[in-house]
């Protein structure tokens, strides 16, 4: 099995093996945190399909075509088993997991959360870090106390420690799935340790509670993976950080539905070089989620994630006469009775030979959480992956799974979702040994030996 393969063969590098208890924290027990935890027991029970992760359903092809070699990757490259993973959250809202996941609405009471209700009364979460300056829409009384944030990114550790000390695990992987923060730029306290270190200490605004926890798993060797929007690990110190104590780090922002999509449209335009004019998407979303970002602040974290790939896929520059003025607008509106049931329209206009107009409507009627906790999952065992592989650093590699994908600096993102999937699956070919897949194919042609 996947498990007891320790070493890639032919070249690969060395992956540590996946052995013993890996300890999932997250950020967050709100409506994606619970849809994942909940989900991942359910499947463990046989109850039903991790529909959605390609950790547990995808294949990877190896070799040439005619070799037929596609095994499924967890059985391809040592990832954690599912029956490993076990599970902390912090949250300033103190509900149990079960209670969380009723609250949220996603998942059926009866079908997926009933039979599990012990496994998620269990899950309590700790108390967070958390200061409503940065999440206006919030309130929450489960918070911890210190003397300042340096203080409060200890007691952060300590918690990473007694967990894994107190469920005897292996290894920890952090995921940030709680509110997307208000929008921040980087400053000068994030461009050195000891500035950052100095700023914690003076309880420097520019410091967010989601920094705290990125620099406190990267201080505990532990991967972090960022899935909202929020300034957090692409900072130069988190980066520096991260590297000299060689821990895998990234985000940001889960790519899940109507951006998603674009990531798959947009880049068909490109390769069709048809034009576009302009690209007005709207949501409507009434869960929590859709609350906080109700507050303009936390909108312009998520306007800034959603805006940037249409310009970063299709190169304006580049190609000045197709995409040089392209009117790009993306609105968010909470509307209570959906739920964490979105909708998310997408009105395109492109133009084709000669100018001509075309429009293109796109009405994703998703569930948010649905979509995300696939994602969660996929990015607790790649992260881990990481770690074992000993990628420290930016996890690039792992773009496919994020709106804003974290490069290294002065690098601009590869969001075409295909692009990123291929790069994914090379990494994973990469590691193990395999021959990259470029898709030339002349090898199965006559005129390839001319
Ligand atoms: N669902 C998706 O498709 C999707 C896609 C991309 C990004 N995201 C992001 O994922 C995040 C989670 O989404 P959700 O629908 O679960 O939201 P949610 O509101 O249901 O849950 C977020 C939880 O985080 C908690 N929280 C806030 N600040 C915290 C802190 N400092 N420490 C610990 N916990 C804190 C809140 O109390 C809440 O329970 C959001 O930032 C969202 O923007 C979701």
């Amino acid at each position: 099995m996947a498990q007891q393969t320790a070493v890639a063969t032919g070249g690969g590098r060395e992956i540590a093996p996946a052995k013993g208890k890996l300890g999932v924290m997250l950020v967050g027990l709100g409506a994606v945190s619970t849809t994942f935890i909940a989900g991942v027991e359910n499947v463990r029970r046989g109850r039903a399909q991790p529909i959605g992760s390609l950790s547990q359903m995808a294949t990877i092809r190896l070799g040439k075509r005619t070799e037929k070699r596609s095994p499924k990757i967890k059985d391809f490259i040592p990832l954690a088993d599912l029956n490993d993973l076990v599970f902390a959250a912090w949250d300033p809202i103190p509900d149990d997991a079960y209670t969380a996941a009723r609250k949220a609405g996603v998942l059926d009471p009866h079908e997926h959360l009933d039979p599990i209700k012990p496994f998620l009364q269990a899950i309590k979460p700790l108390p967070a870090v958390f200061d409503q300056y940065y999440v206006k829409r919030l309130q929450g009384t489960n918070i911890k106390k210190g003397k300042n944030k340096r203080d409060l990114a200890e007691q952060l550790r300590q918690d990473m420690r007694d967990f894994k000390k107190n469920e005897g695990l292996d290894r920890l992987v952090i995921v940030w799935c709680a509110s997307t923060e208000v929008f921040l730029t980087p400053g000068p306290a994030h461009q050195s340790l000891a500035a950052f270190e100095k700023a914690m200490e003076q309880n420097d605004q520019s410091i967010a509670p989601s920094m705290l926890y990125a620099y406190a798993a990267i201080m505990e060797n532990v991967p972090f993976a960022n899935g909202a929007p929020n300034l957090t690990v692409d900072l130069p110190v988190m980066e520096k950080l991260a590297e000299e104590r060689h821990v895998p780090i990234g985000g940001k922002d889960f790519k899940t539905g109507q951006t998603m999509m674009k990531s798959v449209l947009a880049p068909a335009f490109k390769a069709r070089m048809l034009g576009l004019s302009g690209w007005y998407s709207t949501n409507i979303l009434g869960n929590r989620d859709g609350e906080v970002l109700d507050d303009p602040e936390s909108f312009k974290t998520k306007e800034e994630s959603k805006l940037g790939l249409l310009e970063q896929i299709l190169q304006p520059e580049l190609y000045p006469e197709l995409y040089g003025k392209v009117y790009h607008k993306v609105r968010i509106n909470y509307y209570p009775p959906r739920g964490d049931n979105k909708e998310g329209w997408d009105n395109i206009d492109i133009f084709g030979w000669l100018g001509y107009p075309m429009q293109i409507k796109v009405d994703f009627l998703c569930r948010d959480s649905i979509l995300a906790a696939p994602l969660v999952l996929d990015l607790a065992l790649f992260f881990d992956l990481a770690g074992r592989a000993g990628l420290s650093g930016i996890q690039e590699w792992l773009s496919f799974y994020f709106k804003s994908p974290h490069t290294a600096p002065g690098l601009y993102a590869e969001n075409d979702l295909f692009i990123q999937q291929t790069k994914f699956k090379n990494t994973l070919r990469w590691l193990m040994g395999e021959e990259q897949i470029t898709h030339l194919g002349v090898e199965y042609y006559e005129y390839a030996e001319k």
